[in-house]
């Protein structure tokens, strides 16, 4: 049985773009000044390509910050949250860190938690178009994505936080409905780690100016100096020191991703990957999509559950176990490294389709699928 080219299914870091070696990045400017003109150029280059591949608008700013999407999310909410009631979407892991930092974190006093089950999404219609709304796009540990931005309304008065990190570059986002969008390097793009985006609306950037959140914030959150956006932020004048090897990384993969037909060709290749799965599942006796339903279902973060009633009769504690070999026998066979499920969610499979996997290593895999887990259920079933 032929076996993946490339076994790397990892929702993050992601798998690099086809081809990739590391002479890719021989004209790295390192051991140079970020802060020095030709070094500055390159910062400004990320957020030039990214910026022209997602079509985001012109009056939207693009910033590179620190600590990945992690640190982009904590910059957003520590720094424009306050001022209006919140509603925060949660419905797998990261969604409700998000929450938990909102309630738990900042103590706002006016959060409306709207949550929903590992599988499924919130009652989108209950979000209040006055108050700010936080929520994942793609919630990569459940693999459910929101299908699209109905629910937001053009004329809201609050402003949406979206943490878009395992969506950008493989999903269209609707910018218009969007303040605040980040995302990092290590997703979709298969770039390095630590190195997150920021980008903000004009509504977002007003929030930024006439707010003063009633905590303090050190200085790698700040955006804003004497009421005013730091915009060199977006102009590639990063608040601390990135690195210029990363940086040169990042823009491999933007030159990768229009050389593939930019956002285009991106959600072509993840929603191949997505619809090589899908045919596999839809013939499947173990194997369902944890997202119930269709139109949720992620192309990036594919996550499956265990369906066969050998497994579903384990306890909890079973089933991970059960779960935990078969990942183990993937990757012990070469076929798949990192697919196991994340720590939180059910036990089962968590395959990353994003751009920069090849449809070709999808559909290899399929069958050791399969053969793997025919020697669990051996093992575990008796
Ligand atoms: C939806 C979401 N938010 C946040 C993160 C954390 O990202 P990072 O490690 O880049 O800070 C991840 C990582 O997988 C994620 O999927």
């Amino acid at each position: 049985m032929q076996k993946p080219a490339n076994p790397r299914f990892s929702s993050g870091p992601c798998a690099k773009r086809p081809g990739f070696a590391l002479e890719a990045l021989e004209a790295a400017l390192l051991g140079r000044s970020h802060r020095a003109a030709d070094p500055k150029k390159r910062l400004a280059e990320v957020i030039e390509r990214s910026k022209a591949i997602l079509g985001m608008p012109a009056d939207y700013r693009l910033g590179i910050v620190p600590a990945s999407d992690t640190g982009a999310v904590e910059m957003a909410l520590w720094s424009l949250l306050g001022p209006r009631g919140v509603d925060v979407l949660a419905w797998e892991s990261f969604s409700a860190e998000w929450a938990h930092d909102i309630e738990a974190e900042l103590k706002l006093s006016d959060v409306r938690l709207l949550k929903a089950p590992y599988g499924q999404l919130p009652d989108l219609s209950a979000v209040d178009p006055a108050r700010d709304c936080v929520f994942v796009w793609n919630g990569t540990t459940s693999g459910v994505r929101l299908p699209n931005a109905d629910w937001i309304r053009d004329d809201r008065e609050g402003l949406t936080i979206c943490d878009a990190t395992s969506a950008a570059f493989a999903m269209d986002l609707p910018w218009p409905k969007l303040d605040v969008v980040t995302w990092s390097w290590q997703k979709v793009l298969g770039g390095e780690a630590a190195h997150g985006m920021l980008a903000l609306s004009p509504r977002a950037v007003a929030r930024l100016e006439s707010n003063k959140p009633a905590w303090p914030l050190p200085k790698i959150f700040r955006l804003t100096k004497g009421g005013k956006l730091i915009e060199g932020i977006f102009k590639g004048d990063t608040i601390n020191t990135p690195s210029m090897l990363c940086v040169e990384d990042a823009l491999d993969g933007l030159r990768w991703a229009e050389s593939v037909g930019g956002l285009r060709g991106l959600i072509a290749r993840a929603e191949g990957n997505l619809a090589t799965i899908a045919g596999w599942v839809a013939e499947s006796e173990w194997a369902r999509f944890l997202a119930e339903e269709p139109a949720t279902r992620s192309c990036t973060s594919v996550c499956l559950r265990i369906v066969a009633p050998w497994f579903t009769a384990l306890d909890a504690s079973g089933q991970a176990k059960a779960a935990a070999r078969l990942s183990a026998l993937l990757e012990a066979e070469g076929v798949a490294l990192d697919a196991a499920s994340y720590r939180d969610a059910p036990p089962g499979l968590r395959i990353w389709c994003g751009a920069t996997v090849e449809q070709a290593d999808v559909a290899a895999l399929l069958p050791w699928l399969d053969q793997a887990f025919a020697r669990v259920a051996a093992e575990f079933a008796g």
